[in-house]
């Protein structure tokens, strides 16, 4: 694939904790290009934070590779993974804990670039600033107030995309990058990534949010309990979703005039059904459910991992 930046390939990561083994990743296919745009969505605990961190070869796989710049990063030691990270921005889905305790906002944008070394502290210092008011800060009495003391949730998170941004990253990874601003200030931040993304940069962001990844998103993936479902380009999936569970993400999703249901019917939860993640779920569960569908191509552009899904249901 032309300009390919990341590659996951049967990503699995699992776990332990007092509640036993966590699988978080259940063989996970993503891939992220030069100039594209992909939105990793699902409910809270689907996988989104880890697999970006996997990406990064934060977290131990229990199977499959990551390929990030033509590298895996299972070959990588510890000075390459590092060279590799530093081609990319992170933006943690927690903007609080990311920057350390004593930093102001201008020298908490600009650290990245003075820990790389990249120019000297006053170009460190330019960069950052330049960074925060493009990203709205333009208050230069707020560049000198500490991030964790005195800014809100929202200005937070648009210094730690500008921390992100530093050092011109060829691909972002951005968990939940808008999640803390205001409506307006949502596609304003959207608006400067997708500015990066037509200069060439890659784009992986993790939202909860359907309608915001489809506003932005070249692609979407949609998860659930840690596998994915189904992908592809977001007014289709939006318009046309193939699976239930991205059927009930859709019906789920606000709207004007619109009555709001639970996303599930719950009379057909039924938890020993095992094979399908979202079997125990699924209104249109049948017996082959009990073993679970791998993702398949159902046109060019789409997959999904259902049993009950054929290509003329790309027809409706
Ligand atoms: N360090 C960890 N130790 C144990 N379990 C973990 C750890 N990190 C994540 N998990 C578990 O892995 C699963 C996926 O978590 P993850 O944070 O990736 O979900 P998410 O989709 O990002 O959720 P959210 O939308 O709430 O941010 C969850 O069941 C979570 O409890
Ligand atoms: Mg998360």
């Amino acid at each position: 694939m032309r300009g390919l930046l990341l590659s996951a390939k049967g990503v699995s990561v699992s776990f332990l904790s007092s509640r036993g083994s966590t699988e978080a990743l259940k063989e996970v296919d993503m891939n992220v290009s030069a100039g594209g745009c992909v939105a990793v969505v699902g409910e809270s605990g689907s996988g989104k934070t880890t697999l970006l961190r996997a990406c990064l070869g934060l977290v131990p796989l229990s199977a499959g590779s990551v390929t990030l710049f033509d590298r895996d990063l299972s070959e990588c030691g510890d000075k390459e993974l590092i060279a590799l990270r530093r081609r990319c921005g992170y933006v943690p889905q927690d903007p609080f804990g990311c920057v350390p305790p004593t930093l102001n906002a201008l020298d908490a944008a600009a650290e990245p670039l003075r820990i790389t070394g990249k120019g000297n502290r006053e170009q460190a210092l330019l960069k950052a600033g330049e960074l925060l008011a493009e990203l709205g800060l333009d208050d230069q009495d707020l560049w000198k107030e500490r991030v964790r003391l005195s800014l809100s949730g929202g200005q937070r998170q648009r210094v730690s995309i500008a921390r992100a941004l530093s050092l011109d990253p060829e691909l972002l990874l951005a968990d939940e990058p808008a999640s803390m601003q205001d409506a307006a200030n949502r596609g304003e931040v959207m608006e400067i990534l997708r500015r990066r993304t037509r200069k060439g940069m890659g784009l992986l962001m993790a939202t909860h949010d359907l309608p915001f990844a489809a506003a932005f998103a070249d692609r979407v993936v949609v998860m659930y309990k840690g596998t994915v479902v189904e992908t592809g380009p977001p007014d289709q999936v939006v318009e046309n979703p193939l699976h239930p569970y991205s059927l009930a993400l859709i019906a789920a999703m606000p709207g004007i005039g619109k009555e709001i249901r639970p996303p599930r019917p719950v009379e057909v939860k039924d938890r020993s059904f095992g094979g399908c993640p979202f079997a125990p779920m699924c209104p249109a569960r049948t017996d082959r459910c009990r073993q679970a569908p791998s993702l398949t191509s159902a046109s060019p552009s789409r997959s999904v991992a259902c049993w009950n899904v054929g290509k003329e249901s790309l027809e409706r």
